[in-house]
């Protein structure tokens, strides 16, 4: 079982939970490398692809790179968020996700909060349309901590182990 973990972060939230996924995931040949620097062809037989949720979706570039992966494949998605965990914005941008890998096989996903930049939160309280997500996204500060991301390593090995049952 060989894994692949990738990822894409701005501001090093999702990046942060990458690195516990990837030091949790034991007794397997595994790798980690931000989504720009994958490459084209993997030979990975389960791909962690981990994303920041950008306007309530999927940023372009995991877009891209999740319809690439090829048909069969074994998938684990996890994201960072300034909204509420399980909240409706988290899971729109998950949903959006899984129609993304349809055809390859969907082992679980996790979120978690992801701090949002200061002046970013008050650009976004300007503007109608953002504000209710950028009230939310103030008490994300601080995240992903310590607990966060043992969460994650656990549910990596979880994934690792439903991926090796499959
Ligand atoms: C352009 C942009 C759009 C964002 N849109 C959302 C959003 O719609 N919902 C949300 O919960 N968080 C949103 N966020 C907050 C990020 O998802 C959150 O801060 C995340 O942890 C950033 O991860 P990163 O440091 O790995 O880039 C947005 C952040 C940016 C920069």
């Amino acid at each position: 079982m060989r894994v692949l973990v990738t990822y894409y972060s701005e501001t090093a939230n999702t990046e942060k939970l990458a690195k516990g996924i990837y030091d949790g995931i034991v007794f397997v040949e595994k790798r980690i490398a931000p989504i720009r620097s994958v490459g084209g062809v993997t030979n990975e037989d389960l791909f962690f692809v981990g994303f920041p949720v950008h306007a309530h979706s999927v940023p372009l570039k995991v877009e891209k790179f999740l319809r690439k992966i090829p048909e069969g494949k074994k998938i684990a998605l996890f994201a960072t968020h300034g909204s509420l965990r399980g909240g409706e914005l988290a899971v729109e941008a998950f949903y959006d996700a899984i129609g993304l890998v349809q055809k390859r096989t969907l082992l679980g996903t996790f979120g978690c909060r992801g701090e949002v930049k200061r002046d970013l939160i008050e650009k976004l309280m300007k503007k109608p349309e953002d504000r209710y997500w950028a009230i939310e996204a103030q008490s994300a500060a601080g995240h992903p901590d310590r607990a966060d991301i043992e969460e994650a390593r656990q549910w990596a090995r979880w994934m690792v182990m439903k991926a090796q049952s499959f």
